[in-house]
């Protein structure tokens, strides 16, 4: 019998940490070969935290500027001791210097809520209602230096309906995110996925254009 071999990801979240927890229970099912070895937050009050430890990951937060050390040589100190292989942010709010982001290139990934490169940073549901686009979706892709920018491995596509408020079309958007996320990560753990020459390659292949899972007509939505 042959053991497979873990990967030891670190996740970083700010707030509800959905997405992290989805990550976590596809580990803990044996779904991935992932270890998680320690959920970070840069907010001691991150919800993520407690669902991350009702799980039994250990958990980091940093305590805020009024303690004197900022957030990034916090962050750096507990990546030391953790030495995780891969990075997933996970709802995590904070730009990453380019120092930090360029130690972990190729090994750190980003969801993000929407079809990039369309809607990079915030708001992105509100401002997909306001373009009256009929699609949208959820993006994960390596992160690189430039917000929002680094190459994108897999996308979900889900319909924009007439009667969509911001939050029925977050949560449509969020059930997908739960599906890909955690599936490009178990490619990274296989060592299907890497980061060659600035681009994804999967399977051997370089991905000259996003994956595309089109949940239109799926129960997850
Ligand atoms: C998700 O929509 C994610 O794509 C974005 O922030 C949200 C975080 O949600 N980056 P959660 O904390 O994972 O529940």
């Amino acid at each position: 019998m042959s053991v497979r071999a873990s990967l030891k990801l670190a996740i970083l979240i700010s707030g509800r940490g959905s997405n992290m927890s989805a990550i976590l229970r596809a580990a803990l099912a044996g779904e991935i070969a992932v270890e998680p070895a320690m959920v970070i937050a840069d907010r001691s009050g991150a919800p993520g935290l407690a669902s991350a430890a009702e799980l039994g990951v250990p958990t980091a937060a940093w305590a805020g500027p009024a303690r004197g050390e900022p957030f990034e040589p916090m962050l750096v100190r507990t990546l030391e001791t953790v030495q995780p292989d891969a990075i997933a942010l996970a709802g995590f709010m904070r730009i990453l210097s380019p120092t930090l982001v360029g130690r972990y290139l190729g090994r750190m990934l980003n969801i993000h809520p929407s079809l990039l490169p369309a809607f990079r940073g915030l708001h992105t549901h509100r401002r997909v209602l306001a373009a009256g686009d009929t699609e949208h979706g959820a993006s994960v892709h390596f992160v690189t230096p430039e917000l929002d920018a680094g190459p994108i491995v897999l996308q979900s596509k889900v319909a924009v309906l007439p009667a969509d408020t911001e939050a029925t079309l977050a949560a449509r958007v969020l059930a997908t995110e739960h599906v890909i996320y955690p599936r490009v990560i178990g490619w990274l753990a296989d060592g299907r996925l890497s980061f060659r020459s600035g681009a994804p390659w999967l399977d051997g292949r370089r991905l000259d254009a996003p994956i595309m899972e089109d949940f239109r007509a799926s129960a997850v939505r």
